[in-house]
């Protein structure tokens, strides 16, 4: 389907999610944020798509919500209309792997889409940051919350509070990415991260998405619980038979997502 505000592509059971709003530093506005939505539902419906990667420019994965669109809204509107988080909370809901592929700004809600996904992949020219509070908001997108269970309270209250930017080596350090890559290389890494991913059991790729989100919802007692419960079930799959007998047998396992 094309989209106003995305470029899609899916290839070898990856889908490729640009997103394109170049004269706006990729701001996200309802249209984007919709056509994202959308985009993701129907990856997870496909079963061509087995992990999806999100991207922005070289300049901007996203430089946070839009703000001309934000700027005439009043309270009623964005309490009645629930802003944007019909949009956000089906993006979060996203069962297949995501990965964002992080170039350039992410701000605002360009931060905290990235933190939506399962994995960020940053460039070395990355910069995130919170600055809402240059204009008399707070993040909206879930930003208070997954900041600050990424890189702690301290950095989160700064950079929330100040709006002072992180570089990627600060990112990385501190856990709000898994990897800094030089920029020429950050989409063939997202690629073949997202890649390797797509040639797993669909099913343990699932279970364990699960599982680690669950880390954010519950208490480790019951984390462990439900690990241990979607570990067993994972034997009464045929995929847990190959991976083992190929390993046994010192082949490739030919998964079939059953
Ligand atoms: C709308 C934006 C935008 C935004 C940039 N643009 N960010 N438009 N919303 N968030 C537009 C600019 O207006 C400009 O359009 C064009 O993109 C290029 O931006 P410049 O500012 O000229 O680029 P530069 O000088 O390089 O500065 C880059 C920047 C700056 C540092 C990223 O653009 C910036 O500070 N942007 C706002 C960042 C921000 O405050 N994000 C948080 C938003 S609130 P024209 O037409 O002039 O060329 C938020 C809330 C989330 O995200 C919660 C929602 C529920």
């Amino acid at each position: 389907m094309a989209y106003k505000t995305l470029i899609t592509e899916i290839e070898d059971g990856v889908e490729l999610i640009r997103l394109n709003r170049p004269d706006a530093l990729n701001a996200l506005n309802s249209e984007l944020l919709g056509e994202l939505a959308d985009a993701l539902r129907k990856a997870d419906a496909d079963p061509k798509v087995r992990a999806v990667v999100i991207t922005g420019s070289e300049k901007a994965f996203a430089a946070g919500a839009d703000i001309r669109e934000m700027s005439e809204k009043s309270f009623a509107e964005a309490k009645s209309e629930n802003f944007f988080a019909g949009e956000a909370d089906v993006i979060a809901a996203t069962r297949k792997p995501v990965i964002a592929a992080v170039a350039g700004y992410a701000l605002g809600g360009g931060c905290e889409l990235a933190m939506m996904c399962d994995i960020i992949l940053a460039a070395d020219t990355a910069r995130f940051g919170q600055p809402e509070i240059n204009l008399g908001i707070i993040p909206g997108l879930g930003g208070t919350q997954r900041l600050a269970r990424a890189v702690g309270k301290a950095k989160a209250m700064e950079m929330i509070l100040t709006g002072r930017f992180m570089e990627a080596e600060e990112a990385e350090r501190t856990g709000l990415v898994s990897r800094v890559v030089p920029a020429k290389k950050l989409l063939e890494e997202a690629l073949t991260a997202a890649g390797k991913i797509a040639e797993k059991s669909a099913i343990s790729v699932l279970a364990a998405k699960e599982a680690v989100n669950r880390v954010y919802e519950s208490p480790l007692a019951e984390g462990i619980r439900f690990e241990r419960a979607s570990f067993h079930g994972l034997f009464a799959t045929e995929d847990q038979k190959e991976g083992m007998e190929a390993f046994l047998e010192k082949r490739e396992p030919q998964f079939r997502d059953k």
